[in-house]
């Protein structure tokens, strides 16, 4: 057994983490109405949207009142691409970031040295949750560069007093060297990503469960329980989430702690968030699920106001901190897929096949459209160390494609594939490959 990081002390912890709510509100509302009116003066963009809903910074009096004013999304951010959407002059910004934009243009966000400053502060909060700290050495496998994992997950751990490896994501071979040899207490990289990882720690004969490694702290990327589980067993160690955009900001808008493992805390003092229906816009009550909305209240260069994630998720009460918490991102609206009227999410099916012994966390999801009707194929691959011969191998895909109709609700066909026949990413893995025609 290794021995697994210890909870931060009170003492350590900012004093806000473990303030009365009535303190943070207090809080907020001061941030609230200064980030709005930041944002209402310097985005003209926004202005125009606000005053086309009839909505004025001095009318917020409470929290509630931030609902009078118009939503804020990527669209927004297209239209005025590149900088139309920061607040402040460009001598005033130190860092540009963006987006891989999967459909169309990317996003561009920019950081004032105040920005990047509470930016670190939140990342080096997020992995003092998870039990890091000064004399830890921390590996960061988040690509460096424009994505803001990689240089985000950097200036939190420097700050903290971590000494980072800042390997960035890719050199897969070099990365287990590095864990073997500098001996890493802590990683920070995409799940999906950590099995590729793995798989490379098993081909060069390295046990991950005796590698230096006590905990790591994963997101970018929606992951099920069941790869928590299956990640933390395989590494005997600590699997954190944490969850973050840079539209918002970039890695640690919320984080995990690890005493309560039981979602990420939402640092409440720079963010505050609402949970609607996607449909209608309206407010659901904390607990049930929508999509989280986030305005951030302490931000310079890009302030942004009631800004649609569109990551499904739930509000949970405070645990570990004084702070409310988000359930599991079940996936993104824009990810859904509708199977013959039934909405999937990939995370779903995820979940089903890590029921299975035999099968690895390598899946991809692909859908076509057969006459009619669509029809998705579930690509996934076996363990290495499984040996199954091919009727054993039917035998699996069966009782796969039962756990799916009798859990997710669709008929799949299952493909039982061997180890390393599905493509691997160094980042966010790519789940799903939809060639139905675009109509
Ligand atoms: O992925 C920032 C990040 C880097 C977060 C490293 C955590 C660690 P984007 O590339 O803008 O930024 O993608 C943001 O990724 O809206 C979610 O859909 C998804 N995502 C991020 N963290 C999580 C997570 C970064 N913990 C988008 N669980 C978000 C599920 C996540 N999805």
């Amino acid at each position: 057994m290794k021995t697994r990081l210890s909870p931060p002390s009170r003492q350590s912890l900012d004093p806000i983490e473990i303030a009365s709510r009535d303190e943070i509100g207090d809080l907020q509302l001061r941030r609230l109405r200064r980030s709005v009116r930041h944002a209402y003066d310097n985005v003209a963009h926004y202005r125009e949207k606000c005053v086309a809903a009839d909505a004025h910074p001095d009318q917020i009096r409470t929290l509630d009142d931030l609902r009078r004013f118009p939503f804020t999304t990527k669209e927004d951010l297209r239209l005025t691409y590149p900088f139309g959407m920061f607040a402040t002059p460009m001598e005033s910004i130190v860092r540009i970031h963006a987006s891989s934009g999967t459909t169309g243009r990317s996003t561009v966000v920019g950081y004032t040295r105040a920005d990047i400053d509470a930016w670190a502060g939140l990342v080096a909060r997020s992995i003092r949750a998870a039990g890091g700290g000064p004399g830890h050495k921390i590996q960061v496998a988040y690509g460096y560069g424009l994505f803001t994992g990689g240089l985000g997950a950097h200036y939190g751990a420097e700050r903290l007093g971590c000494a980072v490896i800042p390997i960035s994501g890719g050199q897969t071979e070099k990365q287990v060297q590095l864990i073997a040899d500098l001996q890493p207490d802590l990683i920070m990289v995409t799940p999906s990503y950590m099995l590729v990882i793995l798989d490379e720690m098993r081909a060069q004969g390295i046990d991950p469960a005796r590698c230096s490694l006590k905990a790591g702290i994963f997101g970018a990327e929606p992951w099920t329980t069941s790869m928590r589980g299956e990640i933390e067993r395989r590494l005997d160690f600590d699997a954190l989430d944490i969850y973050g955009l840079s539209e918002v900001m970039g890695p640690g808008v919320a984080s995990e702690c690890i005493e309560t493992k039981d979602g990420p805390t939402l640092w409440e003092d720079h963010f505050l968030v609402e949970i609607i229906d996607p449909a209608t816009g309206a407010a659901v009550p904390d607990g049930e699920e929508g999509e989280l909305v986030i305005t951030t209240l302490s931000k310079e260069a890009l302030p942004v106001i009631r800004y649609r994630t569109r990551d499904l998720t739930r509000l949970l009460p405070p645990t570990a901190r004084s702070f409310r918490r988000l359930g599991r991102i079940t996936g993104r609206s824009d990810d859904m897929l509708i199977i013959r009227g039934v909405n999937v999410f990939p995370s779903q099916i995820e979940a089903q096949l890590l029921k299975d012994d035999a099968l690895s966390a390598h899946y991809q999801l692909e859908i076509n459209r057969v006459g009619p009707l669509d029809e998705m194929t579930v690509n996934v691959e076996m363990r290495p160390d499984v040996f199954l011969d091919a009727l054993a191998m039917k035998a699996v895909a069966a009782t796969v494609r039962h756990h799916i109709k009798g859990n997710v609700g669709i008929s799949t066909t299952v493909r039982v594939l061997e180890p390393n026949s599905l493509p691997r990413s160094l980042g966010k893995a790519k789940r799903v490959i939809d060639n139905r025609p675009k109509d």
